[in-house]
């Protein structure tokens, strides 16, 4: 393995003259397009000056661009796998392939218990943030404002360790086709769900009545909603849901303006998630379930004993839609759907380069 490390370092060398000018060649041309084309173009040009490198907060590239294994996942020290749970993104298929079907480092789980212990061997301190290790810690669904701008999982895990300690974070999520999950979500709440005890903490405090007013009457619920309503209601929180939980919230004065969604805030929080997203060491795809699990495995060295493109197919039927009705709704999940063609993208960039790291890692 050593050699291979070697060769392809000195190859990169070999190469270096000759790619140099095609680089320059493409700066000079991109950075024309990117007068013309400034939002999308921007978010990459970033990434190239700085990398987005914070201490603790461990990205894709910092795993999978060393040769050596430092940077993988490590049980033994003070690496922590976190979930942001978005709903009805597969994600609890996944929490719970986490805590049961994975070989590396087992959760120790009971029968009728829904957490397990995901203790390390040597301290007993958690390898895993999410919602059958540690539960619903810092909130129902916390999003990625709850859990890192307002450091949540830090100060939690501090507490129950009883002091201060630097620790590695592992970012994770699942994405959906936005129609699909918002369809999917709507079943949810028309079955009765609401996600009411959800706090949307921001800048340290919990979202006021007034920034985020509910769509129903708390006391009633939701159930039984109409698709219609539904849809009509303007403070939905369903309405691009992903790119929400996975922007910073802070960037945009938290809720306050949520009701009135302007082109500056939009774009904002979009290049918000898209940033955070590209920072997470590892999104699944709900609709690609065999190349995320092999995405998972590749990146952290663990091994499921299950598929979960198995386990993880929707058992409910489907809602029949109009036309009109589902250009509605896509058109309500603008940003979730500008969010999601950036993932699904990146997303098989990264797959095809893990594919070929395993194929000349043999
Ligand atoms: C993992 O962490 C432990 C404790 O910090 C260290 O001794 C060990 O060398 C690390 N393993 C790898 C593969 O980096
Ligand atoms: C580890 O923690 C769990 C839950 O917090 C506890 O039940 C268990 O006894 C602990 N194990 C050890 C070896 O301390
Ligand atoms: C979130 O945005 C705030 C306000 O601009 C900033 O101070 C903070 O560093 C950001 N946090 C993260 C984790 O991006
Ligand atoms: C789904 O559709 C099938 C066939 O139309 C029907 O038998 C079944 O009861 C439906 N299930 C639900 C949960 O609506």
């Amino acid at each position: 393995m050593k050699k291979i490390g070697m060769c392809s370092i000195r190859g990169w060398k070999g190469v270096l003259g000759k790619n140099l000018f095609v680089f320059v060649a493409i700066l000079f041309a991109a950075s024309i397009v990117y007068f013309y084309i400034d939002f999308p173009l921007k978010v990459n040009m970033r990434t190239l000056e700085d990398g987005f490198h914070d201490d603790d907060f461990y990205n894709y590239e910092d795993i999978v661009q060393r040769e050596d294994t430092a940077l993988r996942f490590n049980k033994t020290s003070n690496d922590v796998i976190v979930f942001v749970h978005i709903q009805k993104t597969a994600g609890t298929t996944f929490e719970k392939f986490l805590v049961r079907y994975q070989q590396n480092l087992p959760c120790k789980c009971q029968a009728h218990k829904k957490r397990c212990n995901c203790g390390r061997r040597s301290s007993n301190e958690t390898w895993l943030f999410s919602r059958y290790s540690t539960g619903w810690v810092c909130g129902l669904h916390a999003d990625f404002t709850e859990l890192v701008v307002n450091s949540c999982v830090q100060k939690v895990l501090d507490k129950q360790a009883g002091h201060k300690k630097k620790r590695n974070y592992f970012y994770t999520t699942f994405l959906r086709n936005p129609t699909d999950r918002f369809i999917s979500e709507f079943r949810h709440v028309q079955r009765g769900a609401t996600w009411i005890s959800s706090k949307h903490v921001c800048n340290g405090k919990p979202a006021s009545v007034n920034d985020l007013p509910t769509c129903f009457d708390p006391r009633i619920g939701w159930e039984g909603v109409s698709l219609e309503e539904f849809i009509s209601c303007p403070y939905n929180l369903a309405f691009n849901r992903q790119t929400r939980m996975l922007s910073n919230l802070s960037l945009v004065g938290c809720y306050e303006h949520m009701r009135k969604p302007s082109y500056e805030q939009d774009k904002i929080m979009i290049e918000s998630a898209k940033e955070n997203l590209r920072k997470m060491s590892f999104f699944g795809i709900k609709e690609q379930m065999d190349d995320s699990q092999f995405y998972f495995e590749n990146t952290f060295d663990m091994q499921f004993t299950r598929k979960m493109s198995v386990w993880g197919k929707s058992k409910s039927n489907d809602t029949v839609l109009s036309e009109s009705q589902l250009a509605y709704i896509r058109n309500v999940n603008k940003l979730d759907w500008e969010l999601y063609e950036y993932a699904v993208q990146l997303f098989d960039e990264r797959v095809s380069q893990l594919r070929r790291k395993r194929r000349i890692r043999r």
